[in-house]
């Protein structure tokens, strides 16, 4: 292992036929995994939306944002198959409840202002979460990361112009707007994870060089950099305790309450069911085209032995 840590140790990239820790190994393809599903649940959420966009010009921006998610699931499956594992085997995971998805796509999308505010503040939580994943120790990972971080600063812009619109619109439009972010803040802050003392990766994952900052530390950019966001929308972030502290250079924020996230990875957040549901029917429906490609390689395969 020695090659492994001095690769590691100067900030390279670990290739698939690298010598790896096992565990090293099995952590990214949870994390992998993990983040591929998010991304493929996250596709529900803004979808159901599609065709109650309120121009074409939404319509088309919310298709090529759902159309990117599925792109960036496809990359990062591919990258965890780099690790030997397959992705029907990380998909039956995800259906059978032993790999998760993110929390935040368990909650319902009630208006239009709730798509701007997923692009504004999960898109661009994602950015902040994954920009230092450009970086991670394995290459395939850093490398798919490159292009998911371009198209989620597109999501985020949309996003936010989307609510830009609504909060600079009719009363009742900013009002939906406020609704929307008053419902979405929270829920946000907790896509980073516990606080770092109760991270059951964090350490190795830090020593690895996979998770280049704490869950807190990209929670505090994210705060920080979304604050003054909110100010050029002309809405107010759900917090009474949020104000800038000139002493450490932050926003201060209140406190998380981390039960909800708890709850919502259980499985008791608002829509699990149903996005468990519409993805298991996804899959069997999709069932034809899965036979069907795999027929084709076969007889590509017989064709060209
Ligand atoms: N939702 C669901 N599970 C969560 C979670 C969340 N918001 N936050 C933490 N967890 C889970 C972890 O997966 C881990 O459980 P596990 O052992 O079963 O995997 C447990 O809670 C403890 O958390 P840790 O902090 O110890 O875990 P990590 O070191 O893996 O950190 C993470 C969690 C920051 C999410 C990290 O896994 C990560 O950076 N993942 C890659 C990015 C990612 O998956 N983002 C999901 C957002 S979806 C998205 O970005 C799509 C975009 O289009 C919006």
């Amino acid at each position: 292992m020695e090659e492994f840590w001095r690769i590691v140790g100067e900030d390279g990239r670990i290739e698939p036929r690298d010598v790896m820790p096992e565990d090293y190994r099995a952590s990214l393809v949870r994390q992998i995994a993990q983040h591929a599903h998010s991304e493929i649940i996250g596709m529900q959420p803004e979808g159901a939306w599609i065709s109650r966009a309120p121009s074409l010009r939404r319509k088309a921006i919310l298709m090529a944002k759902v159309q990117d998610e599925a792109g960036h699931g496809l990359y990062l499956y591919a990258a965890a198959e780099t690790l030997g594992v397959d992705r029907g085997e990380l998909l039956d995971k995800l259906h059978d409840g032993r790999q998760k998805y993110s929390s935040i796509f368990n909650y319902p999308t009630l208006t239009w202002a709730d798509i701007g505010t997923i692009g504004w503040l999960v898109d661009g939580a994602a950015i902040v979460n994954q920009v230092p994943l450009c970086r991670c120790s394995y290459g395939p990972y850093a490398r798919a990361m490159v292009r998911v971080c371009k198209e989620e600063s597109f999501h985020q812009r949309q996003g936010f112009e989307a609510l830009h619109t609504l909060s600079h619109g009719t009363p009742e439009q900013h009002a939906m707007a406020q609704d929307a972010v008053d419902r979405w803040w929270w829920p946000s802050l907790m896509m980073f994870g516990p606080h770092d003392a109760e991270s059951t990766h964090s350490e190795k994952s830090m020593a690895w060089g996979v998770k280049r900052f704490s869950n807190d530390d990209l929670r505090q950019r994210f705060v920080d950099m979304t604050v003054p966001q909110a100010e050029a929308l002309g809405l107010t972030l759900p917090d009474p305790d949020l104000r800038w502290n000139e002493e450490r250079g932050h926003y201060d924020f209140g406190t998380i309450d981390f039960t909800e996230l708890f709850e919502v990875i259980k499985g008791n957040g608002p829509c699990n069911a149903e996005r468990m549901a519409t993805r298991r029917g996804a899959h069997e429906a999709g069932a034809w085209v899965r036979e069907a490609a795999n027929a084709y390689a076969d007889k590509h395969a017989r064709r060209t032995a």
